[in-house]
Parts: C-alpha cells; structure tokens; sequence
C-alpha cells in the first residue's frame, strides 16, 4: 500500500508531480462534468474553515461534488482545532467517517499536526504560512496564457505572505525567475526563504527580493498582488496602509512592465488599496481565470491524493 499523501505546502509535490497536477487540472477543465472523471465517487471530504472564505469553500465544495462525492463543511464553532479539541484527536474521529480532511485555519503547525495524526489526505486551505492551492491556480492560469513549457518571471508586490510563500515555492521548484517586491520588514521569513532559495539552487529558479516594485515588475510576465493586510492582521490595517502605499499595482506601475504581462490576485481584493480596480478590471487582469482555475486545480489535487 502506498503512503499517505498530503498537501500541506508545495514541499510535499516534485516538480514532476507539480507538472502532472497541472496537466490532470486541464484535462478537468476540458470536460467538467464527465462520468469517468467520479474518482472520488461514494466518498466524503469533511472542509473545516477556521477563517472566512468565499472561493476556498465553493470550490472545493464543487470539486467533490462533480468527482462523485460529498462535502461537509464545519465552521471553527463545529470544531474549534485546539480549543475544542486536539487536532490529533479531531485527526482520529474524522479519519474513522471521512476520505479526505481540508483545513483552512491560522496556526501551519496546527495542520502539520492534524496531518500527522491522520490517515487520510489533509489538503492545506490556507494557513499564515502556505496557500498551495492558490499557487497552483494561479500556475494553471500562467500555463493557459504563456505555454506549460514555457519559464516563467513573475512579480510579486506586497507582503511576504502565504500566497507570497506559496509562489515562491512553485517557482523555486520549477526553475522560475521570481522576484518579491516589499517594503523593508515585510519580506517573506528568512527561515523560509533560505529554505526556497535552497530548492532554487538545484532547479535553477531564480528568487530576488527588492525594495522597489518598478524594479521588480521590469521584464515581468506576470504582476502579483494580495492584500496588504491578510486575515488575522486586521487591527495592523491603518500602519500597513501606510507602509504599503508606494506598493499599489496600477497604471504607472504597470507601465514599467511588458505590454502583454498579466496581473493577478487570490482574492478578495481592496480594491484602490493593493491593486487599482482600473488593473483589476483590465485586459491584462487574470485574477478571475485564476479563480475559476481553483476548483480545476483543486480536483487534480484530489486525484493526486486519493487515487
Ligand atoms: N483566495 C482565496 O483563498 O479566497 P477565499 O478566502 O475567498 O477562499
């Protein structure tokens, strides 16, 4: 019997297994609704969302719907991970009833943890450290504009956060330029960046972080942005405004970029805060796209877990 998999970060996918992720979510795309694709047919998926979420829950609802199985979603008054109870014994009732465990909460320890203790699949829905899915959206939505194959230079503006982790992983492992643009105290963990620039050295990826968003997005083919302030930030909202705000993606930095970059976002956005809706709402924009993709990416992560 083969080991139990999960998808906690994109540490646990080579890059091969990154590849074909990617390749199985077009074949989703191309047929949304086929009866072969029911992989996950009489099964059920318990989504336990710890924080809000309007993309995350719809589509991993829909995801498990349309593979032939069912989803139960709980909120964090249903389970209350290390409050209520431990995840290692949430871990062991749901691995009794359950096919697959989605968690989107605070605490990455608090995942890595109920994952331990499981065996069954854990997928990460979002924690403060990794959003793996929101990567692999947002790579699926490259591949459609620029080629599979092709090597990618994306830009990432704003905060060193979890999508900016998850980005930068994705990219480490498939040989991609990378280049983080934020203001000094924001950038991604040393720790963790030491850890990337590690798998960089092996795939040839290239990771840079700067101070200056013009020199970042120059040569880019793609422009990321997220929220200044991300879920559980909230009462740093007024001094991170501040800090952020020669960090806007609009016009004028967009100009500094190629004429066919694309610009994206996981979601939702503050729109004249991170990104100009001007940006958002432009031809370049492809944070929609990348939206949908979420559910085409998101069954292929499942066939990769449960199959
Ligand atoms: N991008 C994203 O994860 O959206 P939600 O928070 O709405 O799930």
């Amino acid at each position: 019997m083969n080991p139990k998999k999960d998808l906690l970060s994109l540490n646990e996918l080579s890059a091969g297994e990154l590849r074909a992720i990617l390749s199985q979510a077009r074949v989703f795309k191309q047929n949304r609704l086929a009866k072969e694709r029911r992989i996950f047919a009489d099964r059920t998926a318990v989504l336990i969302f710890e924080k809000p979420s309007l993309r995350t829950r719809i589509t991993f609802e829909t995801a498990v719907h349309e593979l032939g199985g069912h989803a139960i979603t709980l909120t964090s008054e249903n389970v209350g991970i290390g409050k209520r109870e431990s995840p290692e014994d949430i871990a062991r009732n749901l691995e009794r009833w359950v096919h697959l465990i989605v968690v989107r909460t605070f605490s990455h320890a608090m995942v890595e943890q109920l994952a331990k203790s499981s065996s069954v699949p854990v997928i990460n829905a979002l924690t403060d450290i990794h959003h793996p899915c929101q990567a692999l959206a947002f790579a699926l939505t490259l591949d459609e504009r620029f080629g599979a194959d092709s090597l990618k230079n994306i830009a990432f503006i704003g905060d060193g956060n979890n999508v900016c982790n998850s980005i930068a992983l994705l990219c480490a492992k498939l040989g991609y330029r990378f280049t983080v643009a934020c203001p000094p105290g924001y950038e991604p963990s040393p720790e963790l960046w030491g850890h990337i620039r590690r798998i960089a050295a092996d795939s040839g990826a290239v990771l840079t972080i700067v101070h200056d968003p013009k020199e970042a997005v120059a040569g880019a083919m793609a422009v990321y942005t997220d929220v200044w302030a991300s879920m559980g930030q909230e009462n740093e909202a007024a001094k991170r405004a501040r800090d952020f705000a020669a960090f806007q993606v609009n016009a004028d930095l967009l100009s500094c970029a190629p004429s066919d970059a694309v610009v994206s976002h996981c979601l939702p956005a503050h729109r004249g805060e991170e990104i100009t809706s001007e940006v958002l709402d432009s031809k370049q924009s492809v944070a929609f796209d990348e939206a949908e993709n979420r559910l085409h990416v998101q069954k292929a992560v499942i066939d990769h877990l449960v199959s």
